[in-house]
C-alpha cells in the first residue's frame, strides 16, 4: 500500500484551526450539560458538584480537565459556567506573561465566576506561584514599584473557580495539580456517541446524513468530536458537489478515501509515524525525539494527539526504551512482519 504524502486533499489531525473553523466550532458547542453528549462519568460527577455548590451558594471547587485535543474540554468549561449561572473569563497559559496580567483577570471576576485557563501546563512558573494563594485562600501578594520603593501589596480576591485544561497532564507541576479539588480525565468517545454528535452537527449545518454514513464517519473519527465535525464538513462538500440531499455511505467512503483517512481512522501522520518506526527502525523501540524529527511534528503534538490513540488501539506499545510498532501496525500498513515469519 502506497500513499502520497503531500496530496492536496489529505486531512491531518494536527492541521491548525483557521478562524472559520473556530467560528464553526463555536456554533456547534453544546451549552448545557444535557446537550453535552458522552463523557457520562464526568457529566454525572460534575452535575453533583455543581448542584452542591449552587445549594451552598459557594464557588465550585477548582476543576482540572485533561485529555487529548478536541475531546471537549473547552466546551465543558463553558457548560460548567452556564450550569453554575456565572460568567466565564477565558485565557491560556502562554497568554499570561506577567503576574499583573493574572491579577487583572482575577480582580475583574464577580464572586463565584469561572476563570478558564487553557493549556495550563504552559503557564510560566512565576505566574503559577502567584496562582497558589489565589486558588487556596483567594488573595495574591504582588510586588509594586522599583528599587527602594518596592513593596508588597496584599490583594484580596472574590471567591472564584479556576478551570484548567491540559492535553499533557504529566507536564503539570505537582503543587499546581494538588490545588485542584476536582480532576476529570476526558475519555475518547464511543462510535455511538460520535454518531449522535454527527447527527446534531448535521442539524446545525442544515445537512442531512444517512445513519449508515454517520456510523462510518463516527467509526473513523478517532473517538474525537473535533475530528468528527471536521470530517463531516469535508464530506458534506463532496455530497454537495454530487447534488446529494442526504449524505450517503458511498459518498462518505469516497470522501474519506480522498482525504486519506483509512479504515481505522488513521491519517497521513499516523501512518507516517508507524512507517517510520517499522521501515526506519525495524519496528522500534524508537525515542520520541527521533520520531518527531523524522515525521516533522513537534514532540508535544505527538505525545498529546497521536500517541494516545495509537496506544489505545494497539498500534504501538510503550516500553522503557521507546515506542514499538505492534503486529497490528504492520498489518494496517500492509508491510511484511518479521515477527510472524
Ligand atoms: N460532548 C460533546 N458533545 C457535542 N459536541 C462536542 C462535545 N465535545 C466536543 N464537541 C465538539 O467538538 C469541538 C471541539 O471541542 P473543544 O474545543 O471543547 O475540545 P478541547 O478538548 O478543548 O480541545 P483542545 O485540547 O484542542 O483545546 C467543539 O467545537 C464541539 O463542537
Ligand atoms: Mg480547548
Amino acid at each position: 500500500m502506497n500513499f502520497v504524502v503531500d496530496k492536496e486533499d489529505a486531512i491531518t489531525l494536527s492541521e491548525a484551526q483557521d478562524a472559520e473553523e473556530e467560528q464553526v466550532e463555536m456554533s456547534l458547542r453544546p451549552q448545557s450539560l444535557d446537550q453535552y453528549l458522552g463523557q457520562a462519568r464526568v457529566k454525572k460527577e460534575m452535575a453533583v458538584y455543581i448542584k452542591a455548590a449552587r445549594q451552598r451558594d459557594e464557588a465550585l471547587d477548582h476543576v482540572l480537565l485533561y485529555g487529548p485535543p478536541g475531546l471537549g474540554k473547552t466546551t465543558l468549561a463553558f457548560v460548567i459556567a452556564h450550569e453554575l449561572g456565572v460568567h466565564l473569563k477565558s485565557t491560556s497559559g502562554p497568554a499570561i506573561e506577567k503576574a499583573g496580567d493574572l491579577v487583572a483577570l482575577l480582580s475583574e471576576l464577580d464572586p463565584g465566576d469561572v476563570l478558564f485557563i487553557d493549556e495550563i501546563h504552559r503557564l510560566p512558573k512565576p505566574i503559577e506561584e502567584v496562582l497558589y494563594s489565589a486558588m487556596e485562600d483567594f488573595y495574591v501578594d504582588i510586588m509594586i514599584g522599583e528599587g527602594e520603593t518596592t513593596h508588597a501589596v496584599h490583594v484580596p480576591l472574590p471567591p472564584f473557580t479556576l478551570i484548567g485544561a491540559t492535553t499533557l497532564a504529566g507536564q503539570l507541576s505537582a503543587p499546581l495539580r494538588d490545588r485542584f479539588g476536582i480532576v476529570e480525565h476526558m475519555q475518547y468517545y464511543t462510535v455511538n456517541e460520535l454518531e449522535q454528535i454527527i447527527q446534531r452537527s448535521g442539524d446545525v449545518f442544515h445537512t442531512s446524513i444517512a445513519p449508515e454514513a454517520a456510523h462510518e464517519l463516527a467509526r473513523r473519527s478517532r473517538g474525537t468530536p473535533r475530528v468528527a465535525n471536521r470530517l463531516l464538513k469535508r464530506v458534506r462538500d463532496f455530497a454537495e458537489v454530487k447534488g446529494e440531499d442526504t449524505i450517503s455511505l458511498k459518498t462518505t467512503e469516497h470522501a474519506l478515501k480522498q482525504l486519506q483517512v483509512d479504515d481505522e481512522g488513521l491519517d497521513l501522520t499516523d501512518r507516517k509515524l508507524l512507517r517510520t518506526m517499522i521501515e526506519g527502525y525495524g519496528g522500534g523501540p524508537v525515542g520520541i525525539r527521533t520520531l518527531a524529527a523524522s515525521v516533522g511534528e513537534d514532540i508535544d503534538t505527538i505525545e498529546s494527539l497521536y500517541e494516545p490513540y495509537l496506544l489505545q488501539h494497539g498500534f504501538i506499545l510503550l516500553t522503557p526504551r521507546g515506542r514499538m510498532a505492534t503486529d497490528k501496525a504492520y498489518a494496517q500498513l500492509g508491510l511484511p512482519n518479521p515477527n510472524e515469519e
